[in-house]
């Protein structure tokens, strides 16, 4: 990489807001996340249970671009040791990362406790304390265990007990050290990606009954895990717990779909925060309405949308110690005119709500299909789930760009600077309390139906190399000196 190029982005920085305090308020943190199934390999290390995804990508290799799977990946798994060194190399605060589950409890069930899939997250707890980086553990992103799949997985509502077990697992092996948790990671993602289009493990599709089913399940489930660590372990250890959503942007083409973007809104996010995040619990109202009258439509005798008994609302209500959410992209929304056709959510419309999906001219595109740039969308969504549910202490718990490779990753620079400008000005013109920034990713990885063909990583890796070599790109070193300096304003001369 060449020290030269780093003179363009502080250039353009100084045109564009020069004027401008760019530092973050002290204690604000930076880290990077990665997920277990994106980075580890080691699918059939020692007594490692099968995931989902192991399933998936081995079932059917076409799934996959370019029938890419995550069998080694990263190959963190035995190289645990150099994820710590560029952890450090970047001088993260924190590190999110998630645990495989079926690494831990191979059956899925706590009746067996693999030793040494346990000691592999000891070695990394250990190794990110020993360098003064926070461990931020994810219990859940997207590889549940094959036997619980058999048995309905996410469809089946005794899910939430079994995630309670193995979070109890968890926090009895973790939780001295481990002091931030979320539960589920973007279960908008298990849920609809999955059931609606199949391209997610497991691939079932039932866009209908499975997409709502699995909505709920999920919801119960962060709550019971909240509930556990909450009653038994926040008394000693004192540490925090939440559930990191992922919320897309939406805003209304013209005047006329200004009911429609919020109903969009209520859709994708109101469905996986107003049950947790809201006064009253349960679904947002906008939502159980229309989806009543969809499942009449469609000839359903009850809502395909479960209702929660009064005590379930309960249960989930206020489960939260922070509010947590991955935002990456935004969206315009307009009415579908009469015989529209749909294409499929999330990528393409919102057929549930009636809605077609426009993408204005200058949202750049990223390199995966799904990706548009348009960093004002994440202050807009941060004063909408103020609006929404009231003041919190937010938590951006991922964030980042996709690119098709290269060390000179300029655009991606761009894209942190910006959109870090906006959380900046929500910190400091609209008086949010957002205390984390989490930047998608550490490194290059197994980017799900993309395979390695995406690239999301501050370190490029070689997947065509045994060794799996990381590389710092550009966007590493300007990164580390945004963490150093703790601003924005960072100068070419000290690069
Ligand atoms: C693990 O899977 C790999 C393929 O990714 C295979 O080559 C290897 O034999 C398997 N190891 C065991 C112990 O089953
Ligand atoms: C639908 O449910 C109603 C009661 O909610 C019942 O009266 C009706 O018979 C049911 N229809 C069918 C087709 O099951
Ligand atoms: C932000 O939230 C944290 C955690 O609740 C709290 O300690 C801190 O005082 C808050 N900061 C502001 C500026 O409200």
């Amino acid at each position: 990489m060449s020290w030269c190029s780093a003179v363009v982005f502080s250039a353009v920085l100084a045109v564009s807001w020069g004027a401008e305090d760019l530092s973050f308020p002290p204690g604000f943190k930076f880290g990077a996340a990665t997920a277990a199934y994106q980075v580890e390999g080691a699918w059939n290390a020692s007594d490692k249970g099968e995931s989902i995804w192991d399933r998936f990508v081995h079932e059917d290799p076409g799934r996959i671009f370019n029938q890419n799977n995550g069998d080694i990946a990263c190959d963190s798994y035995n190289q645990v040791e150099k994820d710590i060194e560029i952890a450090a190399e970047l001088g993260l605060h924190y590190y999110r990362f998630s645990l495989a589950w079926s690494r831990i409890l191979p059956t899925g069930f706590p009746n067996q406790i693999s030793k040494e899939g346990a000691d592999y997250y000891n070695r990394l707890i250990d190794g990110l304390l020993a360098k003064g980086i926070e461990p931020f553990i994810t219990l859940y992103h997207w590889d549940l265990p094959q036997p619980l799949q058999d048995l309905g997985g996410w469809a089946n509502p005794l899910i939430a007990d079994w995630f309670e077990d193995y979070a109890r697992v968890v926090y009895t092996l973790y939780g001295d050290r481990v002091k931030l948790w979320v539960t589920l990671n973007e279960p908008v993602v298990t849920c609809d990606l999955c059931y609606i289009m199949g391209i997610f493990a497991p691939g079932i599709v039932s866009p209908d009954v499975g997409t709502y089913l699995c909505n709920k399940h999920a919801m119960l489930a962060h709550a019971k895990a909240w509930r556990v660590y909450d009653e038994e372990f926040k008394p000693k250890y004192h540490g925090r717990v939440s559930i990191a959503n992922h919320l897309l942007w939406f805003e209304p083409l013209t005047e006329a779909d200004t009911e429609l973007a919020d109903l969009a809104r209520q859709h994708l996010a109101g469905r996986y925060c107003h049950p947790i995040y809201s006064k009253e619990g349960g679904w947002p109202a906008s939502i159980e309405k229309l989806l009543e009258k969809n499942s009449r439509d469609r000839g359903y005798n009850r809502s395909i949308l479960p209702t929660f008994t009064q005590e379930e609302k309960e249960l989930v209500r206020g489960t939260y110690d922070f509010f947590a959410f991955n935002h990456y992209t935004s969206r315009k929304i307009r009415w579908a005119k009469e015989g529209e056709t749909f294409s499929q959510w999330p990528l393409g419309d919102a057929e549930e709500l009636n809605g077609k999906i426009e993408i204005p001219e200058h949202w750049t595109p990223a390199a995966a299909s799904w990706f548009f740039v348009n960093p004002d969308g994440i202050r807009q969504q941060l004063l909408w789930l103020k609006e929404q549910y009231g003041d919190f202490e937010f938590m951006i718990t991922e964030n980042g760009m996709a690119t098709f490779g290269g060390l000179e990753d300029h655009d991606r620079i761009n894209f942190y600077r910006e959109y870090l400008k906006q959380i900046l000005i929500a910190i400091k013109e609209d008086g949010l309390n957002i205390t984390h920034y989490t930047a998608w990713t550490l490194l290059d990885n197994f980017e799900w139906s993309d395979g390695y063909n995406v690239k999301f990583g501050f370190y490029e890796v070689d997947f065509e190399d045994p060794l799996r070599t990381r590389r710092p790109r550009l966007s590493a070193h300007w990164y580390k000196k945004v963490i150093q300096e703790h601003s924005l304003d960072v100068t070419n001369d000290e690069l």
